[in-house]
């Protein structure tokens, strides 16, 4: 596949068929995330792949909740989010075969000293989103969906997510990505902005 179709192509997938993903492509998909760029060399990254029905179930709730409390957060009212809890839950939306969940160890570091703390925190995510952006790519390439899901870093639900994941409180969870099938059609959805809104040259 030419780049340009798996970036054109990729779109945030929401709904997925509920056919299984062959482990090898899962594989693949990994092996393209850890080609991205990784500040300081550091490689910090963890891949945690949910497949199991147990895990997924709670991982699925996990991701429900952080969802109804984003829409609280929006300011939806009650009635709106009544619905749109009903239609996730019943829709299956979010439900996928397979979940990426991709942290940062904390721990490893390059510079040494508390003064480098935040921005080596701040590259570890950047270069593990770097990572979560390759592997989306990779994605399209297998025909596969993704969408990034960044409300479980909510407080409360981030460190049930790190405890699933079986791992301790050095990690830090960047995001969690399903991976599936897309049911229904995959139309990417359009930018409301223009490039001459975002694209400056001095
Ligand atoms: C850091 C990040 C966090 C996101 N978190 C969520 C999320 O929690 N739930 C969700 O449905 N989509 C989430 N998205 C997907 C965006 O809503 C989506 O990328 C955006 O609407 C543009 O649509 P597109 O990906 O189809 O081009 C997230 C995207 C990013 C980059």
């Amino acid at each position: 596949m030419e780049l340009d179709d798996a970036i054109l192509n990729r779109t945030s997938v929401r709904y997925f068929e509920e056919k299984n993903v062959p482990e090898e492509h899962v594989r693949a998909l990994v092996e393209a995330a850890v080609r991205a760029p990784t500040a300081s060399g550091l490689e910090n990254w963890k891949f945690v792949v949910f497949m199991s029905e147990n895990v997924r179930e709670r991982l699925y709730n996990l991701i429900a909740e952080g969802m109804i409390r984003y829409y609280r957060a929006v300011n939806l009212p009650d009635e709106k989010i009544e619905k749109l809890k009903k239609r996730m839950y019943e829709s299956g939306m979010y439900r996928a075969p397979v979940y990426v969940a991709v942290f940062i160890d904390r721990r490893v570091r390059f510079l040494p000293g508390e003064e480098f703390d935040e921005p080596e925190f701040i590259w570890s995510i950047e270069s593990a989103a770097m990572a979560i952006q390759n592997l989306m790519l990779k994605a399209v390439e297998l025909g596969l969906g993704t969408v990034y899901i960044g409300v479980t870093n909510f407080p409360g639900i981030e460190e049930e997510v790190r405890e699933l994941a079986g791992l301790d409180g050095n990690h830090y969870l960047v995001g969690v990505i399903p991976v599936g099938y897309p049911k229904g059609e995959v139309k990417p959805r359009k930018r409301r902005k223009t490039l001459d809104e975002v694209l400056v040259f001095i």
